[in-house]
C-alpha cells in the first residue's frame, strides 16, 4: 500500500513471533448475500430478519456485501492490507440445505473457489463451520434444543472437510456458542429469538456436544486438520465490594465464561451454574469426553468488559450490568478496555492450559462517513486497534502462546440485530453501490503488519 499513515505505531511488535498470523474475519450470513442462489435454503437468520422489529431498520442479509459474487475483489483487499490469514465461515444452508440429507455440490463449489483464491493470494484460510446460520429446516425440528442437530452438524462437517480438507488446515467448529445459546434462546435478541431458560440450557449443551462431534468428524475426514473452538468472553467486575455484588460477578463470570470453557477443558459444566439454572442437562454417557476432546488451538473473540451488580429480581444470572460513567465507549455503546483482552488471554493460558491461541475477533463499530476527499477517517477505530494490539503484545511478553490476530472485520457488514448501521469494517462498504474504501484504520493495520514483518525479518 503506498499511502502511509505516519510514524510507525508505538507497538512492541517484536513481541510477536515471525510466524504470527495477521488476519481479518467475516462470517457467511453477514457478507455473502445471494441467499437464494445455487441451491441455498433459508437459515434461521433469513427467518428472524423477517420478524417485524427484530432487526434495526428492517435490514436483512439478502444482499449484504454481495461477497458471493465479489469475493475476488475482497481477496484483493486482503492483499492490499497485507494480511496473510482470513477467517471465514461456511454456510450450512448452502452445503446441506435441508440441514441433514443431500449435500449441495454447488454450495461447496463456492467455498472451493474461495479457498483456492485465498491460497493463490498467499492467504491462509481459517474455516469456521457454524457461525449461527442454522438451516431453518432443522429449527423446524427443534434446532439446538434437540440432540439430532448436534449429530447433523457432524455430518455437514464431514461433507465440508472431505471437500476442503486437502487445502484447509485451520478449522473452527463453532463461533461464540454463548450468543447462539444465551442471546438466541434466553434473551431473544438473535435467531431463533426465544426467551426460554430450559431451551437455552439445552441449546447450550447441544452446541457444545455438536462441537465435540464436529471435532471428531474433522479428525476422521481431514487428518491434517488443526482444530479449535471460538468463544467470546468478557472480564467481569463487581460494581462494589458488597458481598452481593461480588456474588453477582461470580454468577456472571459463570454464565459468560466458565459455562463455555469448563466443559471443553475437561472440568464438566460448573456445579454452581447447573444449580442456578435448575435445568436438567440432556447428558448421556460419553458426552463429557466428546465435549472435552483435545483441541489444537483456542480462538478468543473479545470486545468489551462488563461490570455487574446484584439483581435478585432480574433474569438469570441475577446480575445487572452497570453502566460506568466516564469510560470510553464504541458506537455499540460497549465499554472500551484493552486490559480485558490481556486478562482473558492470560486466563485461557494459565487457568485453562491452552497451548495455542488466536484472537479470532476483535474490533469496534463507529459511525463512519466518507469524506469529501473520498476517504474514511476513523481515528477511534484506529485507536481501538492499536490499544488491543498493544494488549496482545503485553500478553505475549507474559507467556501467552498467541499465534495470530484477526481483526473484526474485513468489511462493514450485516451486524445481526443492528443491521447495517453498525460498521465494524477496516474497509467501508457503500451498500448502494457496493463500493469498498479502505479506512484509515485499515491503512494503519497494513502499516503494523509491514512493520512487524520488517522487525522480524531474517
Ligand atoms: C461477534 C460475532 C460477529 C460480529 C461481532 C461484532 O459477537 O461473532 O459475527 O457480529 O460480534
Amino acid at each position: 500500500m503506498s499511502e502511509s499513515t505516519g510514524p510507525r505505531p508505538a507497538l512492541d511488535l517484536e513481541a510477536f513471533p515471525a510466524s504470527f498470523a495477521w488476519g481479518t474475519a467475516t462470517s457467511a450470513y453477514q457478507i455473502e448475500g445471494a441467499v437464494a442462489e445455487d441451491g441455498r435454503a433459508p437459515s434461521i437468520w433469513d427467518t428472524f430478519s423477517r420478524v417485524p422489529g427484530a432487526i434495526d431498520n428492517g435490514d436483512h442479509g439478502d444482499t449484504a456485501c454481495d461477497h458471493y459474487h465479489r469475493w475476488p475483489e475482497d481477496i484483493a483487499l486482503m492483499k492490499e492490507l497485507g494480511t496473510d490469514a482470513y477467517r471465514l465461515s461456511v454456510a450450512w444452508p448452502r452445503v446441506v440445505p435441508g440441514g441433514d440429507g443431500p449435500v449441495n455440490k454447488a454450495g461447496l463449489d463456492f467455498y472451493d473457489r474461495l479457498v483456492d483464491g485465498l491460497l493463490d493470494a498467499g492467504i491462509t484460510p481459517s474455516v469456521t463451520l457454524y457461525h449461527w446460520d442454522l438451516p431453518q429446516a432443522l429449527q423446524d425440528r427443534g434446532g439446538w434444543t434437540v440432540r439430532e442437530t448436534a449429530e447433523h452438524l457432524a455430518a455437514y462437517t464431514t461433507a465440508v472437510a472431505e471437500r476442503l480438507g486437502d487445502r484447509v488446515t485451520r478449522w473452527a467448529t463453532l463461533n461464540e456458542p454463548l450468543c447462539s445459546g444465551w442471546i438466541g434462546h434466553l434473551e431473544g435478541r438473535m435467531a431463533p429469538g426465544l426467551t426460554d431458560l430450559t431451551a437455552a440450557v439445552r441449546a447450550s449443551y447441544h452446541l457444545l456436544l455438536g462441537h465435540g462431534l464436529a471435532t471428531q468428524a474433522l479428525r476422521a475426514a481431514a487428518p491434517g486438520a488443526r482444530i479449535g473452538l471460538v468463544t467470546n468472553h468478557s472480564t467481569v467486575a463487581p460494581a462494589s465490594d458488597r458481598p452481593e455484588d461480588l456474588a453477582a460477578a461470580a454468577r456472571m463470570d459463570g454464565h459468560t465464561n466458565r459455562w463455555w470453557l469448563d466443559p471443553v477443558y475437561g472440568r464438566g459444566f460448573p456445579a454452581d451454574m447447573r444449580e442456578l439454572y435448575g435445568v436438567e442437562l440432556p447428558e448421556r454417557p460419553g458426552d463429557a469426553e466428546l465435549i472435552a476432546a483435545p483441541l489444537d488451538w483456542h480462538g478468543l473473540n473479545y470486545y468489551f468488559p462488563v461490570t455487574v451488580a446484584d439483581d435478585p429480581e432480574g433474569p438469570v444470572p441475577y446480575a445487572r450490568e452497570v453502566r460506568l460513567p466516564d469510560v470510553p465507549r464504541s458506537g455499540m455503546d460497549w465499554q472500551i478496555d484493552a486490559g480485558g483482552l490481556e486478562a482473558l488471554l492470560l486466563r485461557l493460558t494459565e487457568d485453562y492450559g491452552v497451548r495455542e491461541l488466536y484472537v479470532t475477533e476483535n474490533g469496534s463499530a463507529f459511525p463512519d462517513t466518507v469524506g469529501p476527499d473520498g476517504a474514511v477517517h476513523d481515528p477511534e477505530r484506529t485507536g481501538y486497534l492499536e490499544q488491543h494490539l498493544a494488549a496482545c503484545a503485553r500478553a505475549v511478553r507474559k507467556g501467552v502462546p498467541l499465534a495470530g490476530y484477526y481483526a473484526w472485520s474485513l468489511l462493514d457488514n450485516f451486524e445481526w440485530a443492528y443491521g447495517y448501521d453498525k460498521r465494524f469494517g477496516l474497509v467501508h462498504v457503500d451498500y448502494a453501490t457496493q463500493k469498498r474504501t479502505v479506512k484509515t484504520s485499515g491503512r494503519r493495520y497494513a502499516d503494523v503488519i509491514r512493520a512487524h514483518r520488517e522487525a522480524t525479518a531474517g
